[in-house]
């Protein structure tokens, strides 16, 4: 069974997005891939594809680019199967504690990371009320939006966007309880290897990419199984 998929911050080829956008390309999948700048290696991966992988300019943080976004993809289906929204923000001072960070920065970011994901949610939402097959919304947040978890004395602004993007998912989730054909999740996707510098994390995006996509096929239509999961489909701690 193929679906059609929307993608969101796909334009780093080292990075989980632009990851799972070849692994459905590669399932047989229609993805619709958004980016908020032009990206060459999605721009190359269109060229393998041509006619199956689109390319969304959209900026997570303005609902008229979400709108607009959302308009460009009525044109060219009439329904979504799948919503991943991976687009994410740090700023410069996620590192810093309170001393040295500008908390001005955490506002910002929790639109992006946040808020962006439900305008997604919204603009996109009559097309994913269009799937044939059940639509499944998921918000990838992380361990460091988990409030019971946390220890950290720094990423003032990740951890709040994810926190955040936590309570805002399952309220989204118990919005749309009654609907049989939409299920809504986020997930920590575990420490992957998304920073070119950085070769400690364990998890290889590309890698990494096929597990997440068969775990999502698990998650379309378990609407009472736990809403805030590992990469392994275990509850996470809110
Ligand atoms: N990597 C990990 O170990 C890890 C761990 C836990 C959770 N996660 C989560 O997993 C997801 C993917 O992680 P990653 O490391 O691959 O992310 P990443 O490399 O930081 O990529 C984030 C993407 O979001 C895009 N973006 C930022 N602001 C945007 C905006 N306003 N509108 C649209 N797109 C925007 C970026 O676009 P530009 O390229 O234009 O900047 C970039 O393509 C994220 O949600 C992250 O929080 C990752």
């Amino acid at each position: 069974m193929t679906q059609t998929v929307l993608i969101t911050g796909t334009g780093r080829p080292y990075a989980l997005g632009f990851n799972l956008v070849k692994r459905y390309l590669e399932n047989g999948d229609r993805v619709f891939a958004s980016v908020r700048r032009p990206s060459e290696a999605l721009e190359g991966l269109k060229k393998e594809y041509p006619g199956v992988l689109h390319i969304l300019n959209m900026d997570i943080a303005s609902t008229a680019s979400v709108s607009a976004a959302a308009a460009e993809c009525s044109k060219l289906t009439d329904s979504l199967d799948l919503i991943i929204n991976n687009a994410t923000t740090a700023s410069a001072d996620t590192m810093k504690e309170l001393p040295d960070f500008d908390l001005d920065l955490v506002a910002p970011a929790v639109n992006v990371g946040a808020v962006g994901p439900i305008r997604v949610l919204k603009a996109f939402l009559p097309l994913l009320k269009k799937s044939a097959i059940g639509a499944l919304v998921v918000n990838i947040s992380s361990e460091a939006g988990s409030i019971g978890k946390c220890y950290r004395t720094f990423y003032l602004d990740y951890g709040t966007e994810k926190a955040a993007l936590n309570m805002l998912t399952m309220t989204m989730h118990n919005y749309f309880r009654d609907d049989p054909n939409l299920n809504i999740i986020c997930l920590h996707p575990g420490w992957i290897r998304t920073n070119p510098g950085n070769n400690e994390a364990p998890l290889i995006p590309y890698e990494h990419a096929e597990t997440l996509r068969i775990l999502f096929e698990k998650k379309r239509h378990d609407k009472n199984g736990p809403v805030f999961i590992t990469w392994t489909g275990e509850s996470y701690p809110w």
